[in-house]
């Protein structure tokens, strides 16, 4: 029979088993055949040492069982392993021995005050009075180091001190002391320490049981012990700093439970090599065990939310003291009841870079239109009733660094829980995910779940601890083109807008807009806001402010290469699932009053296109003609265009409301019939200078059809002076008094063309 023992322990026990009842015929023939059967730990080469029945018995890595011959204490035996291969039996008054495999004695009687055998059953340390022993073995032989310590008598506390327990640790002694006020303290020492005088730290709350336990990394020795409180909660102590001049040193401590947890009865606590703690306690009637990392795990960061795996037992088993921790870190109980043997080693909480060990897994890597996250649990899980914690999900750009808000969710309203009751799965809109190649972060409010057994609310994701990226993804978009579409304020929004002076106005659209690319996101430079202006909602039956958007293509060096159609639909659902999630959009004062319900609609506008086109080409020449002459044509295009936009305004008010139609014809009219008269009066004046005459005799077809065409805006001489190609009937050089005159005209142009917008407003 061969078994290999790190890969398989369960089998092992199994064999374990089966050998008590093999060698032991009477135990087979109870109906509990476990009952007399205690496992005391197992050696560092594998071998396993049971009790059974007051004898001692010894389990080879491959299945050979061998007897120690039996010892005869007066009362009970107590029985220790010590590496490689002895046993401590320890009986009647704190009187102690040693013995090898073979049934030796090693060390023979002696009388102690208090033991404790090594974290790492290599060495064990005795007390009597004040003089502390500890042995080890080395090549085969008894070593012994002994020293008297002693307490700072001039500390009042310690006059009346009491030592309740001493750890054998790494390379120092640990000591609890209590005194007569019912406090406790704390000492330690190292081995080689120069000072036989201990300094002492107050331990709160103490109670115990305690265990201590060396953690070693990188050289950086620390201490760490682990003890019940009288109010039956664990307090962890860190300790470090020990000085080997003054035996001083640093000690801090922290609860481990967030929540009301407390232990009914008997509480347990083992050491784990190279982990920590395992604890064993019942709480509301069950048996509960905790593993607490704290090699990997650090308790102490208030920004860490740890878990532990806890049974869910209905076997209802009673606590003993019945768990050994094998070499390789298996933990194996042997049950009363015999059923089976329970590996508790995987279920050690790992440290996960969500600082989160009550999960288990959550993804870190999604694809872009994402609708749920799923998240696995250590333990079965159930709602809570608390109602407002949230999940937030950030988006990370990566030229800022900025972290901007996407969505924040209720988990109540967007949360479910799996069947099994160990996932829950969260759903999201489609939009918080899209952007190729770019770094999330989820953030989760504390609460948000708690155990399905026991009283623990689960802590939830401290920000930038859940990490998600989004695949890489390469959008074509030649031959793309502008898109114009049109969002607006809602009714509060536009009554703070009316508010607003002109400055203002301009200011605050360039904020949404800096707002709006930010949280699409998309490059400031794809974003434009063209215009705005009032449009009457009919069911709502008020005016509201409408911004129009441009958005652009993306060029070589845009971050975000989505086409404009699939920026303006991010925008759009963006905007419109804000109606029942919170989005960044609502932190911000530019964007928060934007018309959840309208989203984005598309600019249908042919005029408002062409405008944008011209508007587009004329910032394209301004880099390209540094003289800026050409951009006249352009002008006068625009110009034309919004006399034609004015009469399709007058137009529309026929349809809509014919009140208005009479008094808007004549703003209409009355500042085209004065640009005419102006265009004349110039033209009049300019002819009878001497210089420009000769000029207006070779043009005057032209410039009588502009001043036709000047009944829209009187600007549009301007395309006389504006040497554009270098024509000569561009080249005209007006006289002072015409600038002016063209100047003043534009400016009653703006009054009056805005006249009838002012009296529809005051209606
Ligand atoms: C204690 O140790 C830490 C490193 O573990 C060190 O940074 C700190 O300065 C030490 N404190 C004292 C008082 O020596
Ligand atoms: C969750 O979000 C809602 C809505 O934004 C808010 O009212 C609530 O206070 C938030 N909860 C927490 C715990 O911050
Ligand atoms: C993805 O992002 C990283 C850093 O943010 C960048 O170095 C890498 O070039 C990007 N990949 C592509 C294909 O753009
Ligand atoms: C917002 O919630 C309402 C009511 O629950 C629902 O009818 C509507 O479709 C939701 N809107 C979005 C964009 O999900
Ligand atoms: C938003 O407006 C409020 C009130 O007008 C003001 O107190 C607050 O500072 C503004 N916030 C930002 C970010 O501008």
């Amino acid at each position: 029979m061969s078994v290999i023992f790190r890969n398989n322990t369960s089998s092992i026990i199994f064999i374990v088993l089966v050998i008590i009842l093999i060698s032991c015929p009477p135990i087979q023939t109870k109906d509990d055949p476990f009952r007399n059967a205690k496992a005391i730990g197992a050696y560092d080469d594998g071998t396993i040492l049971v009790e059974v029945k007051d004898s001692l018995r010894l389990i080879y890595p491959n299945g050979t069982p061998h007897s120690i011959p039996k010892i005869h204490c007066k009362k009970k035996c107590h029985y220790h392993l010590l590496n490689p291969n002895y046993v401590i039996i320890t009986y009647d008054n704190n009187v102690g021995m040693m013995i090898d495999w073979k049934g030796s004695k090693i060390l023979k009687r002696f009388k102690y005050d208090k033991l404790s055998i090594g974290e790492k059953n290599d060495k064990f340390l005795i007390m009597r009075h004040n003089e502390f022993t500890e042995y080890h073995i080395e090549h085969g032989k008894i070593v012994k180091i002994t020293n008297s310590l002693h307490f700072d008598k001039s500390h009042k506390e310690h006059k009346e001190h009491k030592i309740t327990e001493i750890f054998s640790l790494d390379d120092a002694w640990g000591i609890t002391i209590s005194s007569e006020k019912k406090k406790s303290f704390f000492s330690i020492i190292k081995t080689e320490s120069k000072s036989k005088t201990l300094t002492t730290e107050e331990l709160e709350d103490f109670a115990g049981p305690s265990k201590c336990i060396t953690k070693n990394k990188n050289n950086d020795i620390q201490y760490y012990c682990l003890y019940r409180t009288h109010t039956h909660r664990l307090k962890l102590v860190n300790i470090k700093n020990l000085s080997l001049n003054d035996n001083t040193f640093d000690l801090t401590s922290t609860d481990l439970f967030q929540s009301d947890i407390s232990f009914e009865t008997k509480t347990f606590i083992h050491i784990m090599p190279n982990v920590g703690f395992l604890v064993e306690a019942t709480a509301k009637l069950n048996p509960k065990y905790y593993i607490f990392n704290i090699f990997e795990i650090d308790y102490f960061d208030p920004n860490n939310a740890f878990g532990e795996w806890i049974i869910n037992n209905n076997d209802n088993d009673f606590i003993d003291d019945n768990i050994f921790i094998l070499p390789n870190n298996k933990a194996i109980q042997i049950r009363k009841n015999g059923k089976y043997v329970n590996d508790l080693s995987s279920k050690i909480p790992e440290n996960n870079q969500y600082k989160n060990t009550h999960i288990k897994s959550v993804p870190n890597n999604v694809d872009i239109g994402t609708t749920t996250l799923k998240i696995t649990f250590l333990n079965a899980i159930t709602s809570t009733t608390t109602t407002a914690a949230n999940i937030s999900i950030y988006y990370k750009n990566k030229n800022s660094n900025e972290i901007i808000l996407r969505q924040k969710l209720l988990c109540k309203k967007h949360c479910t829980i799996s069947d099994d009751d160990y996932s829950l799965t969260i759903d999201i809109p489609k939009i918080t995910f899209n952007m190729p190649n770019t770094t999330y972060y989820v953030e989760i409010d504390d609460d948000f779940v708690k155990y399905k057994y026991d009283l623990i609310t689960i802590p939830g994701i401290k920000k930038e601890n859940w990490i998600i990226n989004t695949p890489d993804y390469k959008y074509s978009n030649e031959d793309d083109k502008f898109k114009l579409g049109n969002l607006r304020l809602n009714s509060i929004g536009t009554e703070e807008f009316d508010k607003l002076s002109d400055a203002d106005k301009d200011y605050f659209s360039d904020q949404m807009r800096i707002e709006l690319s930010k949280n699409i996101p998309v490059d400031y430079s794809r974003i434009k806001i063209n215009d705005k202006k009032y449009e009457f909602d009919m069911t709502l039956g008020v005016n509201l402010y409408k911004f129009l958007i441009q958005i652009d293509p993306p060029n070589e060096y845009s971050d975000n290469k989505k086409s404009t159609k699939q920026v303006f639909e991010d925008l759009n659902s963006l905007i419109i699932t804000s109606q029942n999630l919170t989005t960044n959009l609502d932190y911000n004062n530019y964007t928060k009053n934007i018309d959840k319900d309208y989203g984005l609609k598309e600019a249908s506008d042919t005029l408002a296109e062409l405008k944008a086109s011209l508007n587009n080409f004329i910032a394209d020449r301004r880099y390209k003609n540094k003289k800026g002459t050409n951009i006249i044509v352009f002008k006068v295009a625009l110009i034309i265009i919004d006399l034609i936009n004015d009469i399709r305004f007058i137009i529309k008010l026929k349809t809509i409301s014919s009140g208005l139609f009479i008094p808007s014809v004549l703003f209409l009219l009355f500042p085209f019939i004065l640009n005419v008269f102006f265009a004349i009066a110039i033209f009049k004046f300019e002819i009878q200078s001497s210089i420009n005459s000769e000029w207006f005799k070779n043009h005057i077809k032209p410039v009588a059809i502009a001043t036709i065409l000047s009944s829209g805006d009187i600007e549009l001489l301007h395309i006389f002076d504006s040497n554009f190609g270098g024509f000569k009937i561009f080249s005209v050089k007006f006289s002072p008094k015409t600038l002016n005159l063209i100047f003043w005209g534009g400016f009653l142009n703006i009054i009056l063309e805005n006249l009838p917008q002012l009296v529809i407003q005051v209606q």
